[in-house]
């Protein structure tokens, strides 16, 4: 039977509001990802189909958005990438899905790392997905995607600096745009010279800021630059 809005079956029970808000999610295409509930019809080119459940990551935040169209601008195939703040999985399977050598994902909650397997598992790709802290993750990663509050980004931004290789690019987002300053400067300390702001893009609201990690970038094929 097919996937249904009123009757989920996911890995957790669904509290009253996560069941409410399903009625409500509705498709987004990014670039090729086209990302939909998995009780509508597949949208885009390369098609993900996720099931939030409670978590974070239907694919329409506009934080989400942001992190989607950087990725479809880096291009991951054969690339290795991680997730951190997984939420729901969505942006490890759309790298997973779009041809990812290797996609890590984490999350400090329990729940997300549950319904991040169940939505690759169900998008037929493999990501390995815990809640193991970032402090212990080994690395590099070609790229490090971040959709966190500006609070994680600074608990996190050292480490995510170490977890990305030379070369590769680290993509900070979920920042209210009053914000993006102070995160662009605490990547800046963190990265201690060997982290290079390459642009910042808005949406609604919101700031990704993309960052390169030592001499040449790692394979972004775009974006415009501008001030970090
Ligand atoms: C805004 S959601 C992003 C979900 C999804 N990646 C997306 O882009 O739609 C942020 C996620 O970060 C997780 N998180 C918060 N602090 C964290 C930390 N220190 N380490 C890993 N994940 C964290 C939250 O549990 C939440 O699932």
């Amino acid at each position: 039977m097919a996937p249904s809005h009123t009757d989920p079956t996911g890995p957790t029970e669904l509290p009253d509001w996560a069941l409410a808000q399903r009625e409500h999610l509705e498709p987004a295409i990014v670039g090729r990802f086209g990302v939909h509930p998995s009780w509508c019809r597949p949208v885009g080119r390369v098609q993900v189909s996720i099931d939030p459940g409670p978590t974070f990551g239907h694919g329409s935040h506009p934080s989400t958005v942001l992190v989607l169209a950087e990725l479809d601008q880096f291009g991951p195939e054969g690339r290795s990438v991680l997730d951190v703040g997984c939420g729901s999985g969505v942006l490890g399977i759309c790298a997973a899905m779009a041809g990812a050598g290797s996609v890590v994902a984490v999350d400090v909650d329990p729940d997300a790392v549950a319904w991040t397997r169940f939505n690759a598992e169900a998008n037929g790709v493999s990501l390995d997905a815990s809640t193991a802290p970032v402090a212990d993750l080994g690395g590099p990663f070609e790229l490090v995607l971040a959709n966190v509050l500006p609070s994680v980004h600074a608990e996190l931004a050292a480490d995510l600096v170490r977890l990305t290789a030379d070369g590769g690019t680290l993509v900070a987002s979920g920042v209210p745009e009053e914000r993006a300053d102070e995160v662009a400067v605490l990547y800046v300390a963190a990265g201690a010279g060997e982290l290079v702001p390459e642009h910042r893009n808005r949406f609604d609201g919101w700031t990704a800021l993309a960052f390169s990690k030592g001499g040449s970038k790692g394979g972004s094929k775009g974006g415009s630059k501008g001030s970090p």
